[in-house]
């Protein structure tokens, strides 16, 4: 399903266009197939890498080569998170995972505070460390927070926005709650806690009742997060700025994407953002919640590639 507000000359418009799910189209494989095409159906080949930003070892993984495409983790996960798009980079990109402090496999000592400020601070680092000047960045629901942290200190880094299940509000009064509870939870009980306090409101009611290989994915991820990662980032969140009113500066082309199932941060939410930003496609995707590109990653995949394809 898209609504897009983007034009041929970037005079925004904006019309609704609903559809089925989306579908990947397929053709023969063409007599004398080059050795691209064969790579890119059997997948891209995803390497790990470390680097030192801000005195601290970061891991990040990289898929593919040619335009770099920068996606930033949901909280409490790691790049791995990502594995699924890393696994299909289109051809003529390169897509880039970082983890963010406290997270991934083995995170160095994260003393607190650390904001998303700083964590956006560690992606430009990272970039800058990979040579990269400009990119598609983006990130899912934190890693949206991130991405909009990251456009507030360096727009110009920006050549397409990619918002996936994400908002721009600050935290309710409510969600301030919540998260002080998350904070006792991670605190008192640990990883384990906090994934069985999460899981059913981070996956859409499709994935809780009909796919247990994502639940048990998702759950893996949560638990190898630590404790300090995770009362890290929850800080970091509940200290966020409201970015409503930087959305009619974004100016390159933004993807924002949702699954239709996401209570978390729902459809209304990818709307409002979509409406603020002029060169938007907001793609809703069928039966996912809110870890949309895990829980549906064919048609996340699809669409994300069919952005980078015709927008950029
Ligand atoms: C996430 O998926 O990153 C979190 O659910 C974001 C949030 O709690 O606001």
């Amino acid at each position: 399903m898209y609504a897009d507000n983007s034009t041929a000359d970037g005079i925004r418009s904006s019309y609704d266009v609903r559809g089925g799910p989306l579908q990947a189209t397929s053709s023969p494989i063409p007599r004398g197939a080059t050795a691209a095409l064969i790579a890119a159906m059997i997948g891209s080949m995803v390497r790990e890498s470390r680097t030192t930003v801000a005195g601290r070892s970061m891991r990040y993984l990289d898929a593919g080569s040619g335009w770099p495409v920068v996606l930033i983790h949901a909280f409490p996960l790691n790049a791995d998170m990502w594995r699924p798009q890393l696994d299909r980079v289109p051809d003529g990109w390169r897509f880039i995972a970082p983890d963010m402090r406290g997270f991934g496999p083995e995170p160095p000592a994260n003393p607190r505070p650390v904001s998303l400020d700083d964590m956006a601070s560690d992606v430009g680092i990272l970039l800058d460390h990979l040579a990269i000047d400009t990119a598609v960045i983006g990130g899912l629901s934190m890693g949206g927070y991130i991405t909009f942290a990251l456009f507030n200190r360096a727009p110009e880094r920006f050549t397409g926005m990619i918002l996936a299940d994400t908002k721009a509000k600050a935290d309710t009064p409510e969600g301030l709650e919540g998260r002080r509870q998350t904070i006792a939870l991670a605190r008192a009980e640990g990883a384990t806690a906090v994934a069985n306090s999460m899981l059913p409101k981070v996956l859409g009611k499709t994935s809780s009742a009909r796919r247990p290989e994502v639940v048990a994915t998702v759950r893996a991820m949560i638990e190898r997060s630590t404790t300090e990662g995770i009362v890290g980032a929850v800080e970091a969140m509940m200290a966020r700025p409201d970015r409503t009113s930087d959305l009619p500066r974004i100016s390159c082309p933004t993807l924002v994407i949702v699954g239709e199932e996401d209570v978390v941060t729902p459809v209304a939410d990818a709307v409002a953002m979509q409406n603020q930003i002029a060169r938007s496609r907001l793609v809703i995707l069928p039966q996912a919640g809110h870890l949309s590109n895990l829980e549906v990653p064919d048609n996340f995949t699809l669409a994300l590639g069919d952005f980078l394809s015709s927008n950029l």
